[in-house]
């Protein structure tokens, strides 16, 4: 899989120009992607590039390697914005926040003049929730409320446990977060609406209508898929 995923993020390198501010998404195939960018730039081979990180991940990665970063507040537009994603279906609705940065990533990429998105093809569905549950970030304090509230929407929610910390995930945010597994989606794009409805919902990993176009690393080279 990191074969496919680095082909999808040489083949993005293509939509960078000189002068773009450039979205930089979060998680495994972004940080290829950052990792070419930032040579490119080092290299000379694209001038005045501006990131606009999505998480402290892509953030200090681009300032490692060589991006000059700035933040949303300082930029006038964002050109293109770039960033992995957890599902894909076949109108490009996604699922994303395994790395917990998605209302950070959503921010980002719903103002961005195009949204490309990196996977390998294990990441397409037929339906979103096929695979990965929809995650929630929400206020610390009413997440075991809205895990009872998510139940009406046939769905189970479970508190993200951190790794190499005690108690739970805290987003950068310093929010918490809820992974809700849904029996059925039917209408991503109802889902994502009524789930920011609930109070104490941050925001939820639902991209429904988004993405422009997602490039695809499979075992055939990369395909391009277009809204
Ligand atoms: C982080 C995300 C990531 O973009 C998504 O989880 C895909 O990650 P990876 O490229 O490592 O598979 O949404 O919040």
């Amino acid at each position: 899989m990191e074969g496919l995923k680095k082909a999808a993020a040489r083949e993005a390198l293509k939509f960078i120009e000189d002068d773009m501010v450039v979205g930089l998404g979060t998680g495994s195939t972004t940080a290829y992607f950052i990792e070419y960018l930032g040579r490119l730039i080092m290299e000379g081979e694209l001038e005045d590039v501006y990131g606009v990180p999505t998480s402290y991940q892509a953030r200090l990665l681009a300032l490692e390697k060589g991006i000059p970063v700035v933040g949303l507040d300082e930029v006038d537009a964002i050109d293109i914005a770039v960033d992995g994603a957890d599902e894909v279906d076949p109108h490009l609705n996604l699922i994303k926040g395994r790395g917990a940065a998605l209302t950070m990533e959503k921010i980002i990429e719903y103002r961005a003049g195009t949204f490309l998105v990196l996977v390998d093809e294990s990441k397409l569905v037929e339906r979103l929730g096929q695979k990965v549950p929809v995650p929630i970030e929400v206020i610390p304090a009413a997440w075991r409320a809205i895990a009872e509230e998510v139940e009406v929407f046939n769905a189970e929610a479970e508190l993200r446990m951190a790794s190499r910390k005690d108690g739970p995930v805290v987003t950068d945010n310093g929010n918490f977060i809820l992974d809700v597994r849904f029996h059925r989606i039917e209408d991503p794009l109802d889902l994502e609406i009524e789930l920011n409805n609930i109070p104490g919902v941050v925001e939820n990993g639902i991209f429904a209508d988004i993405a422009d176009i997602v490039l695809v690393g499979t075992g055939e080279g990369v395909k391009k898929l277009e809204r």
